[in-house]
């Protein structure tokens, strides 16, 4: 069953919130009343997940921009104007491949997208958020902590999104904003599972190598993301919140398993 929170009357932004994990967090803000605005590269995808917002009775905007582009951000959130409550960080790419088989360029733009398209993201979001209460998640991964094969790109980029959630705690704790990351594990019907367990087989091992037993779900990250956001962890800035099933504590290095049997070894 969903946690209760009330946003009514706050503003959302969630970059990378128009698919999967992010969506699911945007649609519990919008659930708990408040107004969500999202952005991602595809303007079909904004469309449709802006109807989505407004279905749950959110005053919703969204914008069509690449987070690799810091004018795109900037302008973005300019034109949507006044003030932040929550900022949710999560745009990103992966792709599996073995790091002899990688290209620079593909090394770059995971690097690109997901660590130097948060700093674009963090650092034009400051002005909006400055005031005490308010609260920013970066959407970070296991990659952050755990060496797995075919994941260079993501376990550099997201290891350097935990600590720029941990150096802007220092930074911007004397603002009143809180940040923190939020680590999810497996979670169902997302496009990141879907690259990382390609077969029903791989899907097994992972859900196997959860302690609860299965895959999470978006909106188990979006619960996460609103008490994070709250009054209730109004003292809580600069962690790393696995939300994962207990995965983190022992059933992450079967996914490494999971990942090895992927690239073939
Ligand atoms: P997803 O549906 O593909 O979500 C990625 C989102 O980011 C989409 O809205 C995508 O929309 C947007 N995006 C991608 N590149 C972008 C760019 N350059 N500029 C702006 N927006 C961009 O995948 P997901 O699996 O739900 O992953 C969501 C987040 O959770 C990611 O940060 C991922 O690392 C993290 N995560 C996922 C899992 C999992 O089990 N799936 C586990 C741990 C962590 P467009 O295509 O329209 O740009
Ligand atoms: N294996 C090896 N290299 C790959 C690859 C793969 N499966 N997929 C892409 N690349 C390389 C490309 O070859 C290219 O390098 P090159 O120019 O040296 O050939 C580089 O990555 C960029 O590819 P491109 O398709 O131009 O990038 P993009 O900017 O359009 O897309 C990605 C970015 C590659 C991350 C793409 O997978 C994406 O848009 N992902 C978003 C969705 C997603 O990954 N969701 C999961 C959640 S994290």
């Amino acid at each position: 069953m969903a946690v209760k929170f009330d946003f009514s009357g706050k503003r959302v932004f969630v970059f990378g919130g128009t698919s999967g994990i992010n969506l699911g967090i945007a649609k519990c803000f919008a659930g708990a009343g408040a107004d969500v605005a999202v952005a991602s590269r595809s303007q079909e995808k904004v469309d449709a997940a802006v109807a989505e917002l407004e279905a749950l009775g959110s005053q919703s905007a969204g914008y069509a921009l690449d987070v690799r582009d810091a004018e795109a951000v900037a302008q973005a959130l300019e034109t949507h104007g006044g003030s932040l409550d929550v900022l949710v960080s999560g745009a990103a790419g992966n792709f599996p491949a073995l790091a002899n088989d990688m290209s620079p360029n593909g090394f770059k733009s995971v690097v690109d997208i997901d660590l130097l398209g948060s700093f674009h993201v963090l650092k034009a979001a400051f002005p909006y958020l400055a005031k005490p209460g308010a609260s920013v998640i970066n959407i970070s991964a296991p990659q952050a902590y755990l060496a797995m094969p075919m994941q260079s790109h993501v376990c550099a980029a997201k290891a350097g999104v935990d600590m720029l959630t941990r150096t802007l705690a220092l930074e911007w704790g004397p603002a009143g904003i809180r940040i923190n990351s939020i680590s999810p594990g497996p979670i169902a019907d997302t496009e990141g599972m879907r690259r990382l367990a390609p077969s029903e087989a791989i899907a097994e091992q992972y859900k196997a190598s959860v302690p609860l037993g299965r895959f999470g779900q978006a909106s188990e990250i979006g619960d996460a993301a609103m008490f994070l956001s709250s009054d209730a962890a109004a003292y809580v800035s600069g962690v790393v919140l696995p939300v994962d099933g207990g995965w983190s504590v022992a059933g992450a290095s079967a996914a490494a398993l999971a990942m090895s049997q992927h690239a073939g070894r």
